[in-house]
């Protein structure tokens, strides 16, 4: 799976993304279900998140998203050769929504596909690309998470539907060659026995509707917190570092007590954790390049920083990537 000689490096030269105009409060939710802010704050650390309206859907906040990226990557829509988007809310069950945003950006002469890992489909993608730039085949690969979670959750659960939000991130990978920059590793990992654990109990095979996501939470967090360090401490085993070399993680934002666990589990330095669960919730493959975009742009995460980004989700799936930015 990893591949320590390459030939060309994939760097990141731009980031972007892009958030639904609707700010749904923890307050506003207690008129919807029989919950209450505290509770939400003090079990999950969320106080607000983006909720998608009609008119905005993963393919436009996914877009919109792109189009950030490649300009602070100061690349035309055209020098793309590739866009893989990581969702588990597609537009539609096909074409892929990645084609529709191909196709929004002008872009003629690439290739693009979904990448259906949900929370880890970001890590997920971020490999596939690596994998494509480092053999020579791509020179400049977009790859985005966009999510609209709002759809496929069960209003009237409490247990789920105070966790999520709708957004989208992207980053522009860029080939380099001879550099010290870049993806440095990616590792990344599958577990099916655990799919009645996070799941949509719908699809167009089974149900032919769309479904809605169902969660086991307590099984969840347990999983989540064992997986999370051991992919930790798998990418600084394979690096040959120590917790402390690493100046940002970047985790997926699913709920702060779960960040403050796998901290204490491997010895992490809390301020060094990029955290924007309290304001975007759980956007699933969204969630790193949403946190990314802010670190980047608060002036946190410079050139030369070593990043560390993690992620778990349903399947289960879970994975790390490791980049000299
Ligand atoms: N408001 C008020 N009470 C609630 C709510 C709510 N929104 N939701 C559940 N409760 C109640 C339950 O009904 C239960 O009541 P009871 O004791 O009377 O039966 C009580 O709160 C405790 O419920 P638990 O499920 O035991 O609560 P827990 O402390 O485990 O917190 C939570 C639930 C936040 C879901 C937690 O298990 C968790 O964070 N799990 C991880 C899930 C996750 O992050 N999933 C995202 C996808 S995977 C990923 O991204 C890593």
């Amino acid at each position: 799976m990893n591949q320590k000689t390459k030939l060309y490096q994939s760097v990141v030269t731009g980031v972007g993304a892009s958030l639904p105009k609707t700010i749904v409060t923890n307050k506003d939710l207690t008129k919807r279900v029989d919950t209450s802010e505290e509770w939400i704050v003090e079990r999950t650390g969320i106080q607000e998140r983006r909720i998608a309206s009609d008119d905005e859907t993963t393919s436009s906040l996914g877009a919109e998203a792109a189009k950030f990226a490649l300009k602070n990557a100061k690349l035309e829509n055209t020098d793309i050769d590739m866009i893989i988007l990581a969702t588990a809310t597609p537009d539609n069950t096909f074409p892929a929504s990645a084609t529709v945003i191909q196709s929004s950006l002008g872009i003629e002469k690439c290739y693009a596909y979904d990448m259906q890992a949900v929370c880890s489909g970001f890590v997920f993608a971020l490999e596939a690309a690596d994998n494509a730039i480092k053999t020579g085949k791509v020179k400049n690969a977009l790859v985005i998470g966009s999510e609209t979670f709002s759809r496929i959750l069960d209003w009237n659960d409490r247990g789920t539907c105070v966790l999520f939000g709708d957004g989208a991130g992207a980053v522009v990978l860029s080939s380099y060659e001879g550099s010290d920059r870049g993806i440095l590793s990616n590792h990344l990992h599958s577990d099916g026995r655990y799919g009645d654990l996070l799941y949509v109990d719908g699809g167009p095979s089974t149900t032919t509707n769309v479904g809605y996501l169902r969660m086991d939470g307590q099984g969840v967090f347990k999983h989540a917190v064992k997986n999370i360090s051991s992919v930790i401490e798998e990418a600084l085993d394979y690096n040959n570092l120590k917790v402390e070399d690493i100046d940002w993680f970047v985790p997926h934002q699913a709920n702060i007590r779960i960040l403050e666990s796998v901290a204490k589990k491997v010895g992490l330095n809390e301020d060094k954790i990029i955290v924007t669960v309290q304001k975007h919730a759980n956007t699933s493959a969204a969630s790193i390049p949403l946190a990314l975009f802010d670190a980047v742009q608060e002036g946190k995460i410079k050139k030369g920083d070593l990043v560390l980004l993690e992620a778990m989700g349903g399947g289960f799936s879970w994975g790390s990537t490791l980049i000299r930015w």
